[in-house]
């Protein structure tokens, strides 16, 4: 099934117009594993015109996509998503060895993937338009009604992270092309093998030619070409607030969706039930080694039960396996680069210098960087502020609830935050106070389920995902006034 994207040499193509093409560009990136450093895959770093010719067919594509009726168009989720499970096992052995993700998450990414496509389907099937009278506004009667139905909004550049390269590529593209809209896929170079993957399956699912195409090449190189291409309609990103801005900063006029970086506070205050706090914290900051924009990434915790949270999460810890996730079970898996273990280190170093109490950790082998933790972190610390991601978190004492709130909100980052108290009152006080996309309470920071809003606000990111809010993010209203004369 997979053979066609392969060529001799493990060069892999891109899916163009229908075809898998091999690029004409002599160029290729390696892929190595984080875990090993083998070789799996040559990916093309595309040439500006290679990248022309897919934008050329992605709008020839829409145009006659956008007429082919809402359930046509879902019947190809449904069909990718049987596909996609069908290949589950193969799909998780390729990104266990590319992204270096446990193999449960690996299965999980994409199970999770096959439900999303579904509910995108069953999503669109089931949104409908309204019709408004013109007599609630004064001066208008009921002779002027607005027929309202949302349209396609063209051809949607999806640019995918690493740490979830099926899901977050499918996650744009499901909503997008059930709207009426193709697709250009360019997935992070670490995950292109994932992202090549993911389009193989949309394409035995039946997608006509051209309303997926895919590119490859370092984001550093072509994304200024890509992101500013006259013919993009709308761009849907996922990534570092840095790499974000700078699309948000060199684009005109081109609508934005934005997932970017966070700094989820977990605030835990004194009436906490803190095994169950201590347990969310530990899988919430901990899990694939912390490389999850809602992982938990500091801790804000009253002083009166911070010696008691700080045993408790400590004591959970111990339970976290670390390791090679092609031998066994792991939660804690060696970092996506050199660049990234070398970024987690230098934080650690900062808090250390500067007299953070280090509980647990601390240690690296290679990219492998053992789970950490710091106690008594304060705000000169970058730890208190800036996003490792990586498997590091810092414990910050506060006076009380209001102390919390203020340094919660003081970051530049406002993706979720989590709040553990049994006080219902003292949960929506924060909860209301909070500049975050979404509070969590008694539970860890996360997406899921994948139907419910997803934003970030100031550095997180821009407008609001979610399969519901996805479509219609990816498509605009349409009014048709009709005036009656009677
Ligand atoms: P990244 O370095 O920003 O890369 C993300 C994507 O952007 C990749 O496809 C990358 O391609 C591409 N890219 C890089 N430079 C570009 C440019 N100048 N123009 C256009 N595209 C460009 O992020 P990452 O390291 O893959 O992912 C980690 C970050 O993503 C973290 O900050 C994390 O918080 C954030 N994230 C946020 C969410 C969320 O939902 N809020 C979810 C997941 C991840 P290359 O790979 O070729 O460089
Ligand atoms: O970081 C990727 C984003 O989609 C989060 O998903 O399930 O890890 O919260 P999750």
């Amino acid at each position: 099934m997979f053979n066609c994207i392969q060529c001799e040499d493990n060069i892999f193509r891109n899916l163009i117009d229908g075809q898998w093409i091999i690029s004409k560009n002599e160029e290729f990136i390696e892929i190595t594993s984080p875990i090993d450093g083998s070789l799996i895959g040559k990916i093309p770093a595309m040439a500006k015109e290679e990248v022309d010719f897919a934008f050329e067919s992605s709008k020839a594509a829409q145009l006659k996509w956008k007429s082919i009726p809402v359930s046509e168009r879902a019947e190809i989720l449904y069909k990718a998503a049987d596909i996609l499970l069908q290949y589950s096992d193969e799909l998780t052995e390729i990104m266990i060895r590319e992204i270096g993700k446990d193999k449960k998450s690996s299965k999980s990414e994409i199970s999770r993937t096959a439900d999303f496509m579904r509910f995108t389907a069953d999503t669109a099937k089931n949104m409908s338009g309204e019709s408004i009278p013109g007599d609630s506004f004064p001066g208008f009667n009921r002779n002027k009604i607005s027929v309202v139905t949302r349209e396609p909004l063209g051809v949607v550049l999806a640019i995918s992270p690493f740490n979830y390269p099926v899901n977050l590529s499918a996650s744009k593209i499901a909503p997008a092309i059930v709207a009426g809209n193709s697709v250009i896929l360019k997935p992070a170079t670490q995950g292109s093998l994932c992202g090549l993957y993911l389009a193989r399956v949309f394409e035995e699912a039946g997608i006509p030619k051209g309303v997926l195409n895919t590119i490859t090449g370092k984001g550093s190189e072509i994304g200024d070409y890509i992101v500013t291409h006259p013919g993009v309609n709308f761009i849907n990103f996922t990534g570092s607030t840095e790499v974000g801005t700078k699309i948000s900063r060199i684009t005109s006029m081109v609508p934005l969706l934005m997932e970017l970086g966070g700094k989820d506070a977990a605030i835990v205050l004194e009436d906490a039930d803190l095994d169950l706090t201590a347990s969310n914290i530990v899988a919430g900051g901990y899990s694939y080694s912390g490389q999850r924009c809602t992982a938990v990434k500091r801790i804000l915790v009253v002083n009166k039960v911070a010696d008691k949270l700080v045993e408790k999460v400590k004591e959970k810890m111990n339970n976290l396996k670390v390791g090679n996730p092609l031998e066994k079970d792991v939660d804690i898996v060696p970092l996506i680069n050199s660049k990234a273990a070398d970024f987690v280190c230098e934080l650690i170093k900062d808090a250390s210098d500067k007299g953070a109490n280090l509980i647990v950790g601390g240690n690296r082998e290679g990219n492998l960087i053992y789970p950490t933790l710091f106690d008594n972190v304060t705000l000169d610390m970058r730890l208190a502020w800036e996003e490792p991601f990586g498997p590091v978190l810092p414990i910050i004492r506060v006076r009380d609830k209001d102390e919390a709130i203020e340094i919660a909100n003081k970051s530049e980052y406002g993706l979720q935050s989590a709040v553990f108290t049994e006080n219902i009152n003292d949960a929506f006080y924060i909860a209301d106070k909070l500049d975050v996309g979404t509070v969590q309470v008694n539970n860890k920071t996360e997406r899921g389920p994948d139907h419910f809003p997803f934003l970030g606000v100031k550095a997180s990111g821009i407008g609001t995902q979610g399969i519901r809010y996805s479509i219609e993010s990816m498509s605009r209203p349409k009014a048709t006034v009709i005036n009656l004369t009677r």
